[in-house]
């Protein structure tokens, strides 16, 4: 036994590489959130494992995907917590991912010499949220489907490029087949490879330049007394291990949530994207026409590339909050934003609907505005509804005549191909009333007062 130990400790080159590596020293003051990237990383083999057996069932046609969910949920031994564990294991990636980004931005452990620890890490977000949009369509219900093209409707508006991208991202002009097993490859091929990449990577460079730890090197409790193994890698194991009785128990008493299948005609069908993306569809719905791109491009472009840029913008050796306060504010500032619009774009139940301002004057039929409940997406004077589509209170100001809001409600496709608004099945008097409505919506000349549904109805 001792001769078999001391040919592989030989062979392995445990007292020249493995030892060293395992037995790293490090600071005595780590606490918990230092153990966000080994939890990044287990999570992620959780999602490999997982996903590896899904694969062995599942079919990336839109003829049978679903078929296979449904049989790896009814048939497949233990496949109902399989395909938990997979589910819910990745929103507990972006949680981790997300959090650590965070805590590592406020420790200030972007700062030179650990540039690239960010911007690599900075790539694995990217990817886990890739994972995450790419992961969303296989599926393939109702909710995957509009999601999907949703989310590949997005950078048509790019001037130029914006449609040859959603044709690469659709492989065609519309959601299909095609776009089903393109989703699958990178999902299955190509983020996984990149990802272990990029772990790689920013595992090595952490172990060449130290775990930042906490901003102030003079703090006692900085000496390196403890070890990667075992101080460093017991705690994040226990971190682990609550981490994932907590999916098992998710994957085992939480359904996943499902829907009809694709492509079930709907016309009154309300895409939603993953909670994560919730508040970038939230953030969309407040730029419409011209100023459409600050949301589909300006914003999630320049905030990739500040993230990516953080470290060679902010350069000063200073790493607690409080030393940085342009950058700290900024960020605060963003992550309030996000959570403010994440907050709105989950208030489906918000008493929408039940009053709408109007102008001061007399009044085209409001009864159809209400009986279709067009404040399910719109707002008027940025009241009244909620923000799925613009408001309506500017439609005048864009110019819209009565015979263009007629030919756009009657069918919204058909003016803009990629909008979500629903197509409703209305009598010609109905259209007319609601293009009159809206046309009365001159508040530039009425002041306004409002009206109360149950005064209405
Ligand atoms: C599911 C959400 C949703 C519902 C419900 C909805 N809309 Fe829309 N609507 C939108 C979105 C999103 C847009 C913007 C699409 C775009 O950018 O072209 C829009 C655009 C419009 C526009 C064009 C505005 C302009 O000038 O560009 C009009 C008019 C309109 N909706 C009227 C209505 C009416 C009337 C109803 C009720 C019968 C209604 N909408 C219900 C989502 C919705």
């Amino acid at each position: 036994m001792g001769q078999l130990g001391s040919y592989f400790r030989e062979r392995l080159g445990w007292e020249s590489h493995l030892r060293p590596f395992l037995e790293k020293p490090l600071p005595g003051d780590l606490n918990w959130t230092f153990t966000l990237g080994s939890l990044g990383a287990l999570l992620f083999l959780v999602q490999a494992v997982t996903g590896i057996l899904l694969a062995l069932y599942y079919n990336p046609s839109p003829e049978h995907a679903y078929q296979a969910i449904d049989y790896i949920m009814k048939e497949v031994t233990l496949g109902r917590v399989i395909r938990g564990l997979h589910h819910w294991g990745a929103a507990a990636m972006v949680i981790c991912v997300s959090v650590h980004l965070v805590s590592n931005f406020f420790f200030g452990a972007y700062k030179p010499p650990r540039e690239l620890i960010w911007v690599v890490g900075v790539g694995l977000f990217l990817l886990t949220l890739a994972f995450g949009f790419t992961g969303y369509l296989l599926p393939w219900d109702q909710k995957a489907y509009w999601a999907t093209v949703v989310g590949t409707s997005v950078p048509e508006g790019v001037p130029l490029i914006g449609p040859f991208i959603t044709h690469i991202m659709r492989g065609g002009e519309e959601v299909s087949g095609l776009t089903l097993t393109r989703f699958y490859a990178i999902h299955v091929l190509v983020l996984p490879g990149l990802t272990s990449l990029f772990i790689l990577v920013h595992v090595y460079l952490v172990r060449v330049h130290d775990i930042a730890g906490h901003w102030d090197t003079e703090r006692p409790g900085r000496e390196k007394t403890k070890r990667f193994f075992p101080d460093h890698l017991f705690k994040s194991t226990v971190v682990f291990m609550a981490v994932f009785s907590m999916l098992l128990i998710l994957a085992y008493f939480v359904e996943v949530p499902r829907e009809d299948i694709a492509m079930t005609p709907d016309p009154a069908y309300l895409p939603r994207p993953e909670w994560y993306y919730l508040w970038l569809f939230e953030l969309l719905t407040y730029f419409s026409g011209s100023t459409e791109m600050i949301g589909t491009l300006v914003i999630p472009l320049g905030g990739v590339l500040l993230l990516i840029s953080l470290p060679f913008l902010s350069r000063l050796p200073l790493r607690s909050p409080a030393d940085r306060p342009v950058v700290t504010a900024v960020t605060v500032t963003c992550l309030a934003a996000i959570v403010y619009l994440t907050l709105m774009g989950m208030e489906d139940s918000r008493s929408y609907s039940h009053m709408v301002p109007v102008p001061d004057r007399r009044l085209t039929s409001l009864k159809v505005w209400f009986e279709k409940d067009c404040a399910y997406c719109h707002h008027v004077l940025g009241k009244g509804g909620r923000r799925e589509g613009p408001d309506l209170s500017n439609v005048i100001a864009k110019g819209r005549t009565r015979e263009w809001l007629i030919r756009y409600i009657r069918d919204p496709m058909a003016v803009k191909s990629w909008t979500t608004m629903p197509k409703y099945d209305l009598t010609e008097v109905e259209l007319n009333a609601l293009a009159a409505f809206i046309l009365t919506l001159d508040f530039d000349r009425y002041e306004p007062r409002i009206i109360y549904r149950k005064e209405i109805l």
